[in-house]
């Protein structure tokens, strides 16, 4: 089954001003204050950020993995399929995790058991869910791993994890993630742990998968290149907040917020002067333990004026489904 071009977008995900907290021992942290964005069944969105401006911990709260006792979600609704998974009972939850959506991390050993073979490891989902009988389920595992490119399938179902090359782990991470067919995959910087050339296959199959079975996939990435590649949407964090959302051809082509344009600037051009200079934004992300009461770009914005530390930005559109926070937009 395929989504047809023509058929009107339905929202499957849709996250809505959503607080994150963590208890610490300097005090109640904030890494995600705020965050609305909404995903279309079929479609892809990236989420890209420095590192440290909440991305993985906007993901984890959507799957409810935030690290227990000193994680909650404090706030806002993560709608999907009609229900908030913020309010879930952890027994509802763990129905959709690994059902309706799959996650993949960063680092595939992450998602591995080095104990059970990958064959183990595959089939475990698909049982726990009842997606398939027991009979077939190693066929069937086989089959997803010969579709995630993964040589030999039969061999590789006896082996384990350390026993493959890095690729070839999260071709298997990839496989569980999507085993039982979810409506969404969230995928957290899938290819930063790999080598460029492993990257770009793992990105391919990311596709190639995504226009075979339909699903839509949240892409976390602190890449642009990686966004380029992939997204059809994108939310651009800082700082546990949402600086700017729109079409990658907004965020590409008419980027609104000093940070997105920053981070433009920072991709490395193919075309470029062999001895110019990498373009770098000034400065770190602000600590939680004190965030600027303004706006939490402001000590790194080339544009910023008086007034911008004042008060935070209120978020503004821009053109339709394309929206800043940053009071200056329209002088810049
Ligand atoms: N378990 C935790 N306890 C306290 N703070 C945390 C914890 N996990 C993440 N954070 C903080 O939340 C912020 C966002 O982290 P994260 O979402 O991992 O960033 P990103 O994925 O964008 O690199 C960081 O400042 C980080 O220090
Ligand atoms: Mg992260």
């Amino acid at each position: 089954m395929t989504v047809g071009q023509s058929k009107p977008p339905v929202t499957l995900l849709a996250v809505d001003n959503l607080v994150t907290e963590f208890a610490t021992d300097e005090g109640l942290v904030r890494a995600v204050d705020g965050v609305s964005f909404s995903v279309d069944a079929g479609t892809t969105l990236g989420i890209v950020g420095e590192s440290g401006c909440g991305k993985s911990v906007t993901a984890l709260s959507i799957m409810r993995l935030l690290p227990q006792p000193m994680g909650r979600i404090a706030g806002g609704a993560i709608r999907f399929q009609n229900r908030d998974l913020a309010q879930l009972s952890i027994p509802d939850m763990e129905k959709v995790r690994g059902r309706q959506i799959g996650m993949v991390f960063q680092e595939p050993m992450t998602a591995l058991n080095p104990v059970h073979t990958i064959g183990r490891q595959l089939t475990e989902g698909m049982l726990l869910h009842g997606v398939c009988r027991p009979e077939n389920a190693l066929r069937e595992a086989a089959e997803l791993l010969d579709r995630v490119g993964i040589p030999s399938p039969d061999v590789r179902l006896g082996e384990y994890p350390h026993q493959l090359s890095g690729g070839m782990r999260q071709r298997v991470v990839i496989a569980m993630a999507l085993a039982c067919r979810p409506a969404l995959l969230i995928a957290d910087e899938p290819t930063t742990a790999l080598d460029v050339t492993i990257q770009a296959q793992i990105l391919e199959l990311i596709k190639d998968l995504q226009a075979e079975m339909g699903m839509a996939v949240v892409m976390i990435t602190h890449d642009l290149g990686v966004i380029a590649e992939t997204c059809s949407e994108v939310v651009v964090m800082y700082a546990g907040k949402v600086a700017e959302s729109g079409s990658v051809f907004d965020i590409f082509d008419r980027p609104a917020h000093p940070y997105s344009r920053g981070l433009l600037h920072a991709i490395p051009r193919l075309d470029s002067e062999p001895k110019s200079r990498l373009g770098v934004i000034e400065g770190m992300v602000p600590g939680l333990h004190d965030l600027p009461s303004g706006c939490r770009f402001e000590n790194r914005c080339p544009h910023a004026l008086e007034a911008c530390r004042a008060a935070p930005p209120p978020s503004e559109q821009v053109a339709a489904g394309h929206r800043v926070s940053c009071s200056r937009w329209r002088d810049l």
